[in-house]
């Protein structure tokens, strides 16, 4: 099939040609956004889900529902060693200005961005690379404490009042949250805190691995009452069926049952492979129906793809001591493992493998479902462990 009309998008982020099964989340989203902008209170919400399912697609979406409803969005991604006030200062500060440029008089606008400005004096000392031109005197005593948690909720309440003045709201999105610092989520926590208090029309949307809920109940302990966490998980059989099948026929194209059958099995499910083994079928396919032989070609060629991008380029920031706890991981199957089995099989105390165990977690290729156990957040992540490195380690 001709290549140029190919409708998939395997990619980080790149909308789906059919966001299936994600109807009930998003109405929930907009549940949630047109409560806050009516000024009644309701919990922000943390997409958690594993690699490639979908989250960053479902937060652009948000962030058009959030413009549908008048909201002003802010976006932003965090990273592993980046401060989290460094990414928030150039967006917030665009932010305030926007609002003060929506009115003749803008009290609020304007002391936003004198609290933005206290709140970056405050930081200038630690993050001396931070630019950022605010061209208005600070307001002394507010947000420059160089306390985060005190700074932020200070911070957050100058941009609630500015977005209420107006008439508008805020919805921050911020993705993979899990990179944030302890420290860093618990001022977020006590910002959305403040921000509930004070019934101001601010919401914070994010999402990222499953690690993010235990690194916001660390954080503190109320987070349950500010957050809801709802999952994103692999797409059920039907969903996924249409995920592939929906855009094909748009084009008076389509899978036979069995051939859709099989891109199940292999994907299990999984919005990002479901997008590479459609792209693939459709290439690879001369005629419609595209067939469960064409589909048996698409997995060779999707997983020597996946093998030479999606997988190694997080198999290529692992130490050699990371690569040895992933691949008796992976020899035990694609389940959830108990710590203790993974370091025995390593011939290891539990204690002496904890600091690699702890790094995987950090660059988000593990985590733990519940107190002493051990998962993949890379869906399939087990198969390619064993196909990467054919024997398992010795031990340490
Ligand atoms: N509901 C869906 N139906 C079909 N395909 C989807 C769906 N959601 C996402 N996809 C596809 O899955 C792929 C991964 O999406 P996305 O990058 O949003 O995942 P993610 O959860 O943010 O992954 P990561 O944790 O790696 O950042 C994209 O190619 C996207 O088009
Ligand atoms: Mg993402």
């Amino acid at each position: 099939m001709d290549p140029m009309q190919n409708p998939f998008s395997p990619g980080a982020g790149s909308p789906p040609p059919e966001l299936a099964g994600r109807g009930p989340l998003l109405e929930q989203a907009r549940i949630t956004l047109s409560r806050v902008k009516a000024g009644r209170s309701e919990r922000s919400f943390l997409l958690v889900g594993l690699r490639g399912v979908g989250k960053t697609v479902l937060l652009n979406r948000v962030r058009e529902l959030a413009s549908d409803l008048d909201y002003h969005a802010v976006l932003l991604e965090a990273h592993e060693g980046k401060p989290l006030a460094a990414l928030l200062l150039p967006p917030l500060r665009q932010l305030l200005i926007a609002l003060d440029r929506m009115a003749q008089i803008s009290r609020k606008a304007k002391r936003g961005l004198r609290v933005l400005k206290s709140f970056f004096n405050g930081l200038k000392l630690k993050y001396q690379d931070i630019e950022i031109g605010i061209d208005v005197e600070p307001e002394p005593g507010i947000a420059d404490s160089g306390n985060l948690e005190a700074d932020l909720a200070e911070v957050f309440v100058a941009v609630g009042e500015a977005a209420a003045e107006h008439k508008t709201a805020v919805a921050l999105i911020i993705d993979e949250m899990q990179y944030l610092s302890e420290n860093e989520f618990s001022a977020l926590i006590m910002a959305m805190h403040r921000i509930s208090q004070r019934q101001l029309p601010l919401v914070l949307v994010g999402a990222g691995l499953p690690q993010l809920v235990a690194l916001a109940g660390r954080s503190k302990s109320y987070a349950e009452r500010l957050f809801q966490f709802p999952e994103v998980g692999a797409l059920a059989a039907r969903d996924a069926a249409d995920a592939v099948q929906e855009p094909v026929q748009k084009q008076g194209v389509k899978f036979t049952e069995d051939a859709l059958r099989e891109i199940i099995r292999q994907t299990k499910g999984y919005p990002y492979f479901l997008q590479e083994w459609g792209y693939q079928s459709w290439n690879l396919a001369t005629r419609s129906p595209i067939g469960i032989g064409v589909v048996h070609e698409a997995t060779r060629e999707s997983i020597r793809r996946l093998d030479a991008n999606f997988f190694r380029v997080r198999f290529d920031r692992l130490t050699p001591r990371e690569k040895d706890y992933l691949r008796a991981l992976a020899d035990m199957g694609d389940t959830t493992q108990r710590s203790g089995d993974i370091a025995a099989r390593l011939h290891v105390k539990v204690q002496s493998i904890a600091p690699v165990r702890n790094g995987l977690i950090r660059k988000g290729m593990i985590y733990s479902p519940a107190h002493g156990d051990t998962a993949f957040t890379v869906p399939l992540f087990s198969e390619f462990m064993k196909r990467i490195m054919p024997q398992e380690p010795k031990g340490h």
